[in-house]
């Protein structure tokens, strides 16, 4: 079983990440769910702490504990990264290296397979700066589960949905085999 960092951004699908950390967990993977702030405003930690039975990560600077920085353990003991769903504006980030918070300082940091399941607004996906930062990602060897097609949460028709639940959950096995 593996020790799973499962990223959430501020996106409108952010709740669907309480469903991924509740399978991953129930399926005997240590799971440690990190937050941006944005991502509190769309799910509470309170339900994924109690899901993945674990605390959240979601300030960078709250260290209670011990000598060496909560991040950096939890990128060096990850076996995979999950960021579902992954925001424009954090593959933004992830694509230019930046460290601000501690989802993309761990990203930084971590030396394990990271998987990235975006959902965003069909124009944003397709976006050139959206789609070189994906680009640039995979070139460094993350792995994407690609967006779903669909009504979108915006109201409009395209590609940009999370893709479905069950779909990311395969995916993190079959990396992990
Ligand atoms: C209601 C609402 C829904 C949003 N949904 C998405 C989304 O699905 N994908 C996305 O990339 N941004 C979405 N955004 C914008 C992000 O929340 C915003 O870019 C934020 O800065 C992302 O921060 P983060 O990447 O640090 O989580 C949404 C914003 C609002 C207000």
């Amino acid at each position: 079983m593996a020790n799973i960092v499962l990223g959430i951004t501020g996106s409108i699908a952010a709740y669907k990440a309480a469903d991924i950390a509740s399978q991953l967990t129930k399926a005997g993977h240590t799971v440690t769910c990190v937050l941006t702030k944005a991502a509190e405003e769309f799910v509470t930690p309170l339900t994924l702490a109690t899901l993945s039975r674990r605390p959240v990560v979601s300030d960078l600077f709250a260290e209670k504990e011990g000598w060496q920085p909560g991040h950096i353990q939890l990128a060096d003991d990850a076996n995979l990264l999950l960021i579902a769903p992954a925001t424009a504006n954090v593959l933004a980030s992830l694509a230019h290296g930046f460290a601000n918070d501690a989802l993309t300082a761990i990203a930084l940091a971590t030396r394990a397979p990271i998987l990235i399941a975006p959902a965003m607004n069909g124009k944003m996906w397709q976006h050139p700066a959206t789609q070189r930062n994906v680009e640039t990602l995979k070139s460094w060897g993350v792995r994407f589960v690609e967006p779903a097609e669909g009504l979108l949460a915006c109201g409009y028709e395209g590609v940009g949905r999370l893709a479905p639940v069950e779909e990311i959950v395969a995916a993190v096995t079959g990396l992990l085999a």
